[in-house]
Order: C-alpha cells, then sequence, then structure tokens
C-alpha cells in the first residue's frame, strides 16, 4: 500500500570488521511533492553488493557514507509516481536508488526494465551491472579467454563468479571455480556446469590445482585477492591473463592504505603475462553488447544465477555481513 513516508537504511557506526545490523538504523522520512524531471519508485529489492562495504570507511574509492548518510545501493521496483516524460506510474525500473522503501531521483538515473523478458530481479543479477555486466566484461574484455583455455574463478559461487565461469564456458574454455565448502563446490559442477571446483575451505588449492590444471591457468578471473591471488599466480602459463575484479578477503578496513598485495607478482615477468583490473563502469560503450549477449543466454537457459533473497530493510546489514561470511549462493538480494 501506498505511504507519504519512505524508509531508509543509514549508517549509525563504522563497522571494525564484518557488518551487522547494529552498524546501521531504519530512519522515516517523509516524501515531498515531485519537482520537474523527478520519478517516485516503489522499490521491491536491493542488490547487496561488496562496494558497500567499502563505502563504510572514512576513505573510500567509492563516495564513503558519513554517519548517519543513506546507504547507497542499486534496487529495482515499479515508478509510483512520475514529472518525466519517459516514465509513467507502473513502469518497472532499475538504478541506484539507495538503501530505501521509496525513492525519489532524477529520471536520469533509471532504466526502463521490460518485465516480460526477463523477472524484474535479473536486472539486478544476470542483467545487473555490478554481477552479470562485470561478469561479461571481465570475461571478455580482460581476460580474453579463448576455446580450449583453463580458465579459474575465485569467488565461484558468488554472483560475480557464478557467472564469470559460465560465460568462460559458453566461450569453450575449461572452467574451474573456487569456492567456500562442498555444498558450493557441488552446486558449480551440478548445477552451473564448471568443469571442476576447489573447496578453498576444505583442500590444499595448490595441490589441487596442479592435478586439474598441470599445464597450468591461461585466465584467472579474481574476487577475492589476498593468498588466494598468489597461490595462482605461482601456477599461471606463458602468456596468462589475471583479471582483477575484485578482492573481498581485504575489504575490512581502511583500505586506502594498501592491502595484502601479491609477493607473486615476478610469475608475470617470468611468463610473460599480465595481470590487469577493471571496474565495470569502465566500459560503458559495451553496456548494449553485453545486455544482449547475456538476455540471450537468459532467455535460452544457458545461464543461470540462483537468488539468495533476505527479507526486509531491517535485515540490511546482516545480509551485507553474509557476502563475508560466505553465507549466500549466487545473487544476494534484500527484499524490501
Ligand atoms: N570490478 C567491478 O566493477 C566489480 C563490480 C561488482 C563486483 N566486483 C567484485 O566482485 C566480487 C564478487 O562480488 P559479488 O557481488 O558477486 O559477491 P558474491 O561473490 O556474491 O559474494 C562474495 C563471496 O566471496 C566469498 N568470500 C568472502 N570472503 C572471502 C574470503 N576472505 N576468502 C575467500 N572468499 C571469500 C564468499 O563465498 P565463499 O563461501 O566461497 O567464501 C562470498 O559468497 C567482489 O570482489 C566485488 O568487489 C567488482
Amino acid at each position: 500500500m501506498a505511504t507519504d513516508t519512505s524508509r531508509k537504511v543509514v549508517l549509525a557506526s563504522r563497522p571494525t570488521g564484518i557488518p551487522g545490523s547494529s552498524n546501521f538504523r531504519i530512519e522515516e522520512e517523509g516524501l515531498e511533492a515531485l519537482a520537474d524531471g523527478q520519478v517516485r519508485v516503489d522499490v521491491t529489492h536491493l542488490s547487496i553488493d561488496a562496494f558497500i562495504r567499502t563505502t563504510l570507511e572514512e576513505e573510500s574509492y567509492h563516495t564513503p557514507v558519513p554517519i548517519g548518510g543513506t546507504i547507497m545501493a542499486f534496487g529495482v521496483g515499479h515508478v509510483r509516481e512520475s514529472r518525466s516524460a519517459g516514465f509513467a506510474p507502473g513502469d518497472a525500473v532499475c538504478g541506484p536508488v539507495g538503501a530505501r522503501s521509496v525513492a525519489t531521483v532524477p529520471a536520469g538515473m533509471l532504466v526502463k526494465a521490460d518485465e516480460t523478458r526477463a523477472p524484474l530481479s535479473a536486472r539486478l543479477g544476470v542483467l545487473g551491472l555490478t554481477s552479470g555486466f562485470t561478469a561479461y566484461m571481465g570475461v571478455r574484455h580482460v581476460g580474453f579467454v579463448k576455446a580450449g583455455e583453463t580458465f579459474v574463478v575465485s569467488g565461484a559461487a558468488g554472483a560475480v563468479g557464478s557467472l564469470a565461469g559460465q560465460i568462460a564456458k559458453l566461450d569453450g574454455a575449461r572452467v574451474i571455480g573456487i569456492a567456500g565448502g562442498p555444498a558450493k563446490t557441488k552446486h558449480l559442477v551440478e548445477a552451473l556446469g564448471f568443469d571442476a571446483a576447489i573447496d578453498y575451505k576444505g583442500e590444499d588449492v595448490a595441490a589441487r590445482l596442479r592435478e586439474l590444471a598441470p599445464d597450468g591457468v591461461d585466465v584467472f578471473f579474481d574476487n577475492v585477492g589476498g593468498e588466494l591471488l598468489d597461490v595462482l599466480l605461482d601456477q599461471i602459463r606463458e602468456r596468462a591473463r589475471v583479471v582483477i575484479c575484485g578482492a573481498i578477503s581485504q575489504y575490512q578496513g581502511d583500505m586506502s592504505q594498501g592491502v595484502r598485495g601479491p609477493s607473486l607478482y615476478l610469475r608475470l615477468a617470468e611468463r610473460h603475462a599480465r595481470m590487469e583490473g577493471f571496474a565495470v563502469n569502465h566500459f560503458p560503450d559495451r553496456y548494449g553488447e553485453a545486455e544482449e549477449a547475456l538476455g540471450g543466454w537468459l532467455a535460452r537457459g544457458e545461464i543461470r544465477l540462483d537468488e539468495h533473497v533476505e527479507e526486509g530493510l531491517e535485515r540490511f546489514g546482516d545480509a551485507l555481513g553474509l557476502l563475508f561470511t560466505g553465507g549466500h549462493t549466487g545473487k544476494l538480494l534484500l527484499a524490501v
């Protein structure tokens, strides 16, 4: 039911480790009359993304949130009211709406979604900027994976990792995923069609990788960083590509002063290999291409991304914490 107030998640205290609900509080805000060019959206789902954790620090690559500030998040929902010619009540939309139940934003921040093509939540997953588009850019335009190559992805059972592995597989690579726990490795092989998976919590990753890829790794798509990056650098092949998508093992604390970096980076020189980082927003010219490819695979049932949905804005902090404890598989969402 439409209300004349919105509920929003604000930062109550900066977390010192894994964030939880005590770091946030819910505030109500009144809804004012729309200005020209604004659109009001009833938000249904928020994307719980790793970058949100970095915005909770005083210094951050992504704009830091002040204490008492509203948390930044991407979301989807339906237009309640519009003073923009491009949007009408009932339109399904997605965009950076913030962690709130009702968002009032400039029309230019929103993109319309066609719910007849895919469920609206897919706009945060397979067809989402921070999941599908990110995986697509990393595999196709940073890793340049080729058929027959050996592709390894860390954080493999999460949103970006699940999709990166499946895209590399569609491009003809042999795909090995690294994830925490037997349920996740089983999911990678049996549900997502990965060729093999390594449980970094229960297995010796270096030894298992030598068994599974005795000739070495052509492309490593890294979501985790830290020690795992060194383990992989030691096993890259000549002319390998190491794709730095993220480093979730390093996101707690002030990252502006540095994180645990690779000590085996000379393997790059020894093996004429390349390590390249990227952010998805470096590729705006390729969003259309990514949407077409991902939309086609989704429609043909060639790609899938399971969803883990937490319920309620009050659960925001605990939901964010799941990214760091591995308590979800696939895309992590919050139903508002
Ligand atoms: N470059 C870009 O533009 C861009 C855009 C979006 C996301 N990203 C990056 O992509 C990565 C994945 O993001 P996502 O949203 O798809 O999250 P996600 O993979 O759905 O969730 C994160 C996963 O990381 C694993 N993990 C957490 N802490 C770990 C640790 N210390 N060691 C090993 N694994 C750990 C957990 O799985 P386990 O159970 O397997 O531990 C967890 O499920 C992040 O690094 C994120 O920053 C980059």
